[in-house]
């Protein structure tokens, strides 16, 4: 079986490599990856690919940045060429990013049985293109792979619960590995910070709240009002944001620092105090690292992680500086995330599903 996996932004890299490697447990799954190119800089991407195993992408698209319609439109008119010379059984689609609507879109008019991984995230927030691109995602999909339970029932809800099927979070494989892999490292800290007293992890990267220079001032301020050391681990938007509308994110005990590679990140993460996020990756993997979170959105697509105050809503930023570093929780965590076995699940079940007869027929 021929399964061809369409990747482009950082946190599907993330989520490929526990794919990658059950699919090569399968010697019947023939496994080609498609870069796009939508995220280009080594941090951002061949980081992963190494740091993660993850073989070299079949071919590499090469898009670039772009404004949402003309990112998606050129990743939609190479994907043509792309699928027609490799004709696979199935198109694998990750996450909410453009490039996970372009191989969607794609694939679907070519009558290529498309699946989505991380089916049925609903932030209920049409503001977000990320909201766009997974509620058009599911309903072109011929099979929808579930993380969750929450994410299955929004699937029934809209009709489509028939080509929904749990297996859980494929970002838990990968993080609970890693975790384990980097115990005896130490935490990845600028000059300054130190890992044996509290400090704090942030990212912020979601246009709501770096184009808008006044939220984006907003939230510097607070985040250099946090009474501990903050490292801003700063995605290029972000810093080309602050650059452009003449914001000084290094205030107060915020240190600006280069994006992380995921081992590090994950260390880094697992050793702080606390986060502050508007990721929803990231959300997720202080859960399961079990470090307090901070979001700085008003809602959450991972609404698992809210139950006992791990992760705590905060959009006007009224609470940041009381809650941004607080005890952890007492009490067992739920396992609302899997066990860390998703990805041969997933295996197993596009091996059992084989290829579609009727795809016309959705
Ligand atoms: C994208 C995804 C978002 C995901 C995020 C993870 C969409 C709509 N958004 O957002 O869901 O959470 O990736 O990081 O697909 N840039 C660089 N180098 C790069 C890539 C981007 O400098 O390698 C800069 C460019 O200025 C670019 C900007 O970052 O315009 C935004 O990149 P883009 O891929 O459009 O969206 P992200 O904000 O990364």
């Amino acid at each position: 079986m021929r399964i061809m996996s369409v990747v482009g932004a950082r946190p599907q890299f993330v989520k490929l490599g526990p794919i990658a490697r059950a699919f090569r447990s399968h010697p019947e799954i023939e496994h080609l990856i498609v870069h796009t190119g939508q995220h280009y800089d080594p941090m951002l991407s061949d980081a992963f690919f190494a740091d993660l195993e993850i073989e070299p992408p079949t071919v590499h698209l090469g898009v670039g940045s772009g404004t949402h319609g003309r990112q998606t439109g050129a990743m939609l008119a190479d994907l043509d060429g792309v699928l027609e010379e490799h004709a696979p059984d199935w198109v694998l689609v990750y996450g909410d990013t453009n490039s996970t609507l372009a191989a969607a879109i794609a694939a679907v008019k070519m009558h290529i049985p498309l699946a989505h991984l991380e089916a049925g995230l609903r932030s209920f927030n049409r503001r977000m293109p990320e909201e766009h691109n997974r509620v058009l995602t599911d309903h072109a999909a011929d099979l929808l792979l579930a993380p969750t339970e929450v994410a299955v029932q929004h699937l029934v809800n809209e009709g489509l619960g028939g080509k929904a099927r749990l297996v859980g979070d494929v970002m838990t494989d990968v993080c609970f590995s890693t975790r384990d892999a980097v115990a005896g490292d130490h935490p990845t800290l600028p000059a300054g910070v130190s890992p044996d007293a509290p400090y704090v992890v942030a990212t912020i990267h979601r246009a709501d709240n770096t184009d808008d220079p006044a939220r984006l001032s907003a939230i510097a301020d607070a985040l250099g009002q946090v009474a501990a050391p903050v490292v801003l681990l700063a995605h290029p938007r972000l810093v080309a944001k602050a650059a452009q509308a003449g914001i000084e994110l290094a205030r107060g005990g915020v240190h600006v620092v280069s994006p992380l590679a995921y081992p590090q990140m994950v260390r880094t993460v697992a050793g702080a105090a606390g986060v502050i996020t508007d990721s929803g990756g990231l959300q997720k993997e202080a859960y399961l690292l079990r470090t307090p979170c901070t979001t700085l959105r008003s809602e959450t697509e991972w609404v698992e992680t809210l139950v006992d105050g791990w992760n705590i809503l905060d959009p006007a930023l009224e609470r940041l500086t009381e809650v941004a570093v607080r005890p952890r929780p007492t009490g067992q965590q739920a396992q609302p995330y899997g066990d860390g076995r998703a990805a041969s699940r997933v295996a197993q079940v596009l091996l059992d599903e084989g290829r579609p007869v009727e795809v016309g027929s959705r």
